[in-house]
């Protein structure tokens, strides 16, 4: 796939520019350009072209619109300490990406290409990547149907996009995240599309996230949905658990058992915790199991991290069965920890031991 420019002839004005990325929120404003690229079943991939941002026309009959046959990705640009510009990890988003095209019945795209087009645009938009710690330029792949027709069948057309926007984190590191433990809903079903980033999972959740609100949470905590019982992840975050304290803690987190999305950052925390000296888990842990260790003081901290999250200490749990807070209802000092470690490699202030970090200028 070559990547043809027609980069945007009317960009933001220095000005305006540089007053987004200095109070980016998140997904508030959107760069330049994006990528567009195009997929039939008799000639596969076109040529990706990066393109002004703009809204694009669909036909109504259009099957995304009718069957949610999508699928996304997100991940991140962060400025380095000498300015340049890095992305971290971009080859495990494009794994994924394609292993949700593979379960969502929608086409490959070779995780080269989705790299290159990622590196395209964020060269092009450099100057929308924030400058502070923390912040980033959140970039936003995903594909769609293209196929004109109401038949129910896998699409034999598909859109790639992409597009970017400057990031602030999701949640306030300083502030403590409340979690509403569902139990009269379910995210992801064994066989489902639970490992899959497919705009399905999203849309069915938000019901819960609602439910959530009305109970003074901030987001949702899923269970497994035979037994209900297991935690499993948030609506857009995996969750981890500390067991004990100092340097002798236990970084826990739930098995990838089919129904959670495989989290980058998860994946990457239990990296990282493995290199700071604490012992590392994976399993299973039932809410009994939660609430009874933090009553105990077993279980010390508990947070959540994504892309768009980072790591968000969890203050208090609440459920129909009760509310429990965890510890002193404040983001723990191992959260804190992992946070301000793996920021540092991703701004490029601690050195990236695995290779993680993809330079793009
Ligand atoms: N779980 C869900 C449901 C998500 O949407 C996300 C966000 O992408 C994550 C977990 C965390 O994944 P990652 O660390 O790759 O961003
Ligand atoms: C991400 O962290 O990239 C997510 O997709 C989470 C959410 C914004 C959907």
């Amino acid at each position: 796939m070559k990547i043809q420019l027609k980069p945007s002839a009317n960009p933001v004005p220095d000005v305006e520019r540089r007053e987004r990325v200095s109070a980016p929120g998140f997904g508030k404003y959107y760069t330049d350009n994006m990528v567009v690229a195009n997929w039939s079943e008799a000639d596969g991939w076109s040529d990706a072209e990066l393109v002004p941002y703009a809204p694009i026309t669909l036909d109504p009959a259009t099957a995304v619109f009718h069957y949610g046959q999508e699928i996304f990705e997100g991940l991140k640009a962060y400025r380095q300490a000498d300015g340049g510009v890095s992305l971290f990890r971009p080859q495990e988003n494009g794994a994924r990406f394609a292993r949700s095209a593979a379960r969502m019945a929608l086409p490959e795209l070779p995780v080269e290409d989705f790299v290159a087009t990622v590196e395209a645009l964020v060269k092009q938009d450099a100057g929308w990547v924030p400058n502070n710690p923390g912040e980033s330029l959140y970039l936003r792949p995903f594909m769609i149907a293209s196929e004109v027709g109401l038949g129910v069948r896998p699409s034999n057309a598909a859109m790639y996009l992409l597009i970017a926007t400057p990031a602030a984190a999701y949640f306030n590191a300083a502030k403590p995240v409340s979690v509403w433990i569902s139990t009269e809903y379910v995210r992801a079903a064994p066989g489902g599309t639970g490992e899959a980033k497919c705009g399905g999972n999203y849309a069915a959740s938000l019901v819960a996230q609602k439910a959530a609100a009305k109970e003074g949470c901030d987001q949702v905590v899923w269970l497994d949905a035979v037994e209900r019982k297991w935690v499993e992840e948030m609506g857009g975050m995996n969750l981890f658990f500390v067991k004990g304290s100092g340097d002798k803690a236990t970084i826990f987190t739930p098995s990838l058992t089919g129904t959670l999305l495989p989290g980058i950052t998860r994946y990457s925390l239990l990296t990282v915790a493995k290199d700071l000296g604490y012992n590392v888990e994976e399993g299973m842990i039932s809410v009994d199991q939660w609430r009874a260790g933090v009553a105990s003081g077993e279980i010390t901290e508990v947070f959540a991290c994504g892309t768009a999250a980072v790591i968000s200490g969890i203050g208090e749990a609440k459920s129909a069965q009760g509310n429990f807070t965890i510890g002193d209802g404040k983001p723990g000092p191992i959260t804190m920890k992992l946070r301000e470690h793996l920021l540092g490699i991703q701004h490029g202030t601690v050195a990236d031991a695995h290779g993680w970090m993809k330079r793009v200028l």
